[in-house]
């Protein structure tokens, strides 16, 4: 297994690099699932802006935030406000969901100018910014499967009402004042999961570490501890300047015939030296139109749809979707062992 950690592709002069640019995709794809992207053509300066509105959202009074509640996560209407733990040792985060003006609830949760401004134009102005990006790799992605180039175009079109892409912000809270040494053993700012994404493009606020992936193990758990994933190695996957994070999910590992792997990966807490502040990410994850049939060009599984699949997904609580039947079993086993983590209080902002 590589030890290696996700190599960096320059997408510049993509036309011309076509070729070279999917060799690269493909190599880090089908091994580790995650790779750096960089000359991507998103403006710094709009990245920055981005964040400078997460942070605004995320520090408004409780109460503000209350008024955009998320809804039902397991029926896939992802929006507004929550507070998730899908973190071990019942650490929270919040989070708030965006998608396109095209579905019309957005209006519901868009917080008002009065209580967040620029919010909305901002967040609108950097979602636009992400889907040419997403489509020159899932251009090559399609070729690299088997597919024609154009395959993903209208399956991943986020001005369509039947395709649920969103984007994320995510804080998660400081820790400053606290001693790293007293962390309990097995607690991360999110457990190992893989996503339910076809892929995921993972924007992070600059000198937060922590996140870590489980190359070279299919999406696989091989133990469980205390009702924890566990793996047998965990890879650094830091923020680079200029760089996009961006890794396959489980439906894409589907749509590939396993081909392309959607590993474990998790956020740990900070070791002694690293950064105790919040840590704030954005995250834009691209998934297909809801009822279009999932099945890979070999049609080594049998089809499905992204409504099916988040049934299944849905209960099996971040573990992989694994389409081997084997591990899909064991993950199964693994996922419904795992203990409810009831949320706790956010420590107050720094
Ligand atoms: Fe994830």
């Amino acid at each position: 297994m590589s030890t290696d950690g996700p190599p960096i592709i320059d997408l510049s002069n993509f036309e011309e690099r076509k070729e070279e640019i999917k060799d690269e995709l493909m190599k880090a794809a089908t091994t580790i699932g995650f790779f750096y992207i960089t000359n991507h053509g998103i403006p710094q300066e709009l990245i920055d802006r981005a964040f400078a509105i997460n942070d605004r959202y995320f520090n408004q009074p409780a109460e503000v935030k209350a008024k955009y509640p998320s809804t039902d996560w397991a029926a896939v209407k992802l929006l507004g406000y929550e507070v998730n733990s899908m973190s071990e040792g019942g650490l929270v985060r919040e989070s708030c969901i965006q998608k396109f003006p095209v579905h019309k609830e957005m209006e519901k949760v868009w917080p008002r100018e009065e209580d967040c401004p620029n919010f909305k134009d901002t967040t609108i102005e950097f979602m636009e910014a992400l889907p040419p990006v997403v489509d020159r790799l899932m251009s090559l992605f399609a070729l690299g499967i088997g597919f024609r180039e154009d395959y993903f175009k209208d399956i991943t079109d986020v001005n369509n009402v039947e395709n649920n892409t969103f984007l994320q912000y995510h804080k998660y809270p400081s820790w400053e004042g606290v001693d790293p040494s007293t962390w309990e053993q097995g607690v991360n700012r999110i457990t190992a999961h893989t996503d339910e994404s076809l892929m995921t493009l993972l924007f992070t606020s600059p000198g937060s570490v922590g996140l870590e992936l489980a190359a070279g193990k299919d999406g696989q758990a091989v133990g469980s501890e205390n009702g924890h994933y566990t793996v047998d190695k965990w890879t650094d996957c830091p923020p680079k300047p200029g760089c996009i994070t961006v890794n396959v999910g489980d439906p894409l590992q589907f749509w590939s015939d396993g081909l392309l792997k959607s590993n474990y990966h998790r956020v740990r807490m900070p070791k002694p030296g690293e950064s105790l502040a919040a840590r704030y990410s954005m995250g834009w994850f691209v998934w297909p139109k809801d009822n279009v049939l999932i099945q890979g060009p070999q049609k080594k599984y049998p089809p499905t749809t992204m409504t099916e699949f988040m049934k299944v997904k849905g209960a099996l609580y971040g573990a992989s979707f694994n389409p081997d039947p084997e591990v899909y079993k064991a993950n199964q086993h693994i996922a419904f062992g795992l203990p409810q983590v009831a949320a706790t209080a956010i420590p107050a902002a720094s």
